[in-house]
């Protein structure tokens, strides 16, 4: 992990590999080592980015509010630093993917292929956005263990094995962990962020870079059904759905994820290649 002075903060990332620049966005309340597999994986072939957003992992904490926008700047901003100046394909899970559908619309010149995982375009509703507050203001007073209570078996869909008498996977143990270890801070400001964040449905049909849009086939939070719905709101776009995944597709089916995510890629290459681009 490399720490860089990005808007005034400081950011954690892993930059590994040469070539093309891959940037990874983590899901909310994570960090960059949910995407571990694909790191690995990719960096044969890229300069894979994967940060820690503001507040989360090794990146310093900004208190209060921060917001979708923010944290699209702040990765224009480690590329800046990395001095990343080509466009990016830009990967983002969750409220990754809420990045990166603002870095789009904030910076669209420094991209070159978008990756919408396991996401939404949709703002929350009035409803989502009071429990999203209250979510922040909780997380302050108690911690974090309600919220890892509650996600856990939303994010994953084998979840219900040790409740039948199994074993839980490691990946399940290692993210309950990772979300106990979050500054509650980080996960308030976050919250905060995404609860006002802009609607993005109206913006689909103005998207004309390549766009994987991914889902877990048992992605409780952002279905199938809701995703592919976006996939068809985006003129050149892939959907790709992993089975035996839920939310956290990159970690519970990685080999699937990183396969659809290097297929993509290559297409995207070829495209170039055959346009002169
Ligand atoms: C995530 O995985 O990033 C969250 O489910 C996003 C959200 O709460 O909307």
């Amino acid at each position: 992990m490399e720490k860089l002075a990005v808007n005034g903060s400081s950011l954690a990332t892993v930059d590994q590999g040469r070539g093309p620049a891959v940037v990874l966005l983590h899901a909310f309340p994570l960090d960059h080592t949910m995407w571990n597999a694909q790191i690995e994986a990719l960096s044969a072939h890229y300069r894979v980015i994967a940060p820690d957003l503001r507040g989360f992992g090794e990146s310093e904490v900004s208190e209060g509010t921060v917001t979708i926008a923010q944290l699209a700047d702040d990765v224009a901003g480690l590329l800046d630093a990395l001095e990343i100046g080509e466009p990016a394909a830009l990967f983002g899970l969750s409220m990754g993917g809420y990045v990166a559908l603002e870095f789009w619309r904030r910076h669209p010149t420094r991209l070159r292929a978008l990756g919408l995982c396991d996401t939404r375009a949709e703002a929350d509703s009035a409803e989502v956005s009071a429990a999203r507050l209250a979510t922040a203001d909780r997380v302050l007073r108690e911690g974090p263990r309600f919220l890892a209570e509650t996600m856990i078996p939303r994010l994953f869909c084998r979840v219900s094995e040790r409740t039948a008498g199994g074993v839980e996977p490691a990946y399940i143990g290692a993210t309950r962990e990772l979300i106990l270890a979050t500054d509650p801070r980080g996960i308030a400001a976050a919250a905060r962020g995404m609860a006002e964040r802009s609607d993005f449905t109206p913006l689909l049909g103005e998207i004309h870079v390549p766009t994987l849009v991914l889902t877990g086939e048992h992605d409780a939070i952002s279905t199938p059904a809701e995703m592919s719905q976006l996939a068809a709101a985006i003129a050149h776009s892939w959907f790709v759905e992993i089975a035996g995944a839920g939310h956290i597709a990159s970690l519970e089916n990685p080999v699937e994820t990183t396969g659809a995510m290097s297929a993509f890629l290559a297409s995207v290459k070829e495209a170039e290649r055959a346009t002169g681009s």
